[in-house]
């Protein structure tokens, strides 16, 4: 039985692979890693949480001595490092907590695979290390040799992040893989970023805030086709390699949030246009030529059912995202799991 270390495991996406990886490799015992800042939450991991190959750690991975103790008990083979700081919105306000977790937590994994046996380690970063594409050139793609050109300070960090890895890759020899992907949709994505946002809003007859013109692209790809990447990546990837993930689904913000809108029967009247983000990149779109040709990487899930399925989980799914929108998931953890994960952790 293999060991795989998942930081970050309470957020969007690394909930989704942890998910993804029960059901792919149930032979792999899998342990969370997660400090449960407001993004994590533990709520979504319930139904794993009594199994015997699950192991939820909280812990924050900037914590040395901590997440040392974690590699001598458990011993893994594999991590996998979701675990950031993730939102551009906040890293403009306060960009210290960025710079600590994004650059300094991945280096303090990495030391500890260097020093439990060279530990395979994937980090998981995204398109936006890049910079942005111009609005009329649609023949412009990011591929694995576009210069790092970062706009935010959640995006520099994450570049500094990958540049810390393949530093680690070329001096030490540490068996690295990154990934870059595009904006991912689907469940359990935290209320505070686009379309989870505006699906709530929609439903309580709040305001859509659209930034600028609404006229900024992404390139959306369901999350479970990420999930499926970094699977690949991790058992099949080139050790010191970047693979690209996207799915050539590019959409302006604005038909994200009229799509919305119609989906559920709401007015437009609720669009409003805000003041636009500061240094807002333009445009966002993957070549993943790469993934594509090594691995046979290619994505599954069409944007026109990936976001219908979308919207219908939020529908059903208001006992995770009414606790998140009201405050109250803070305390869950402290409720269900304080006693039971104190002593031991397990
Ligand atoms: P998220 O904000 O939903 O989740 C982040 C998780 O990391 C949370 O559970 C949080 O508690 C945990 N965390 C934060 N700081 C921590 C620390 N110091 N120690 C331990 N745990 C900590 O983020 P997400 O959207 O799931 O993104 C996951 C990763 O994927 C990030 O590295 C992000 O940069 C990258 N990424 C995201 C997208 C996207 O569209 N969401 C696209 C490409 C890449
Ligand atoms: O590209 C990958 C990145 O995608 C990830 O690395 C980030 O972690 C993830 O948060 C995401 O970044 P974006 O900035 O693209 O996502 P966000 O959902 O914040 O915004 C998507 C677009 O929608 C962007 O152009 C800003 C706009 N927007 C966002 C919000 C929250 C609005 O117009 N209104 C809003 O209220």
């Amino acid at each position: 039985m293999k060991t795989i270390f998942v930081t970050g495991g309470a957020g969007f996406i690394g909930s989704n692979f942890i998910f993804h990886m029960r059901s792919a490799h149930p032979e792999y015992r899998i342990v969370c890693l997660d400090k449960l800042t407001y993004a994590g939450n533990i709520s979504t991991l319930k139904d794993i949480m009594e199994d015997e190959n699950f192991r939820f750690c909280r812990v924050d991975i900037c914590n040395r001595d901590a997440v040392n103790r974690l590699f001598d008990e458990e011993r893994p083979d594999i991590v996998v490092n979701f675990a950031a700081e993730s939102h551009v919105d906040r890293s403009i306000e306060d960009p210290s907590v960025f710079l600590q977790t994004n650059i300094m937590g991945t280096g303090v994994l990495m030391d500890a695979c260097r020093s439990h046996g060279n530990v395979r380690f994937h980090q998981v970063s995204t398109d936006e290390v890049y910079g942005d594409l111009p609005l009329d050139r649609p023949d412009l793609f990011f591929t694995e040799e576009t210069p790092i050109h970062t706009s935010s300070p959640y995006s520099s960090s994450k570049a500094g992040a990958d540049l810390l890895v393949l530093a680690y890759y070329r001096t030490y020899g540490l068996p690295v893989t990154i990934s870059r992907c595009s904006n991912n949709y689907g469940p359990y994505h935290f209320p505070e970023k686009l379309i989870p946002l505006m699906i709530i809003n929609a439903l309580n007859d709040k305001p859509l805030p659209v930034y600028g013109e609404g006229l900024n692209v992404r390139d959306w790809l369901y999350v479970e086709d990420h999930c499926r990447a970094i699977d690949l990546i991790i058992h099949k990837g080139r050790l010191g390699e970047v693979y690209n993930v996207g799915g050539h689904n590019e959409m302006r913000n604005i038909d994200i949030v009229k799509l919305i809108v119609h989906a559920l029967g709401k007015s437009e009247e609720l669009i409003t246009y805000v003041t636009d983000r500061k240094g807002h990149d333009l445009r966002y779109a993957i070549d993943p030529a790469k993934i594509h040709a090594e691995l046979g990487w290619l994505p599954e899930t069409k944007f026109a059912y990936g976001i219908q399925k979308t919207i219908q989980w939020y529908l059903t799914h208001q006992d995770w995202w009414e606790p998140i929108v009201s405050g109250d998931y803070m305390n869950y953890y402290e409720q269900m799991y304080g006693d039971r994960l104190g002593h031991s952790g397990r």
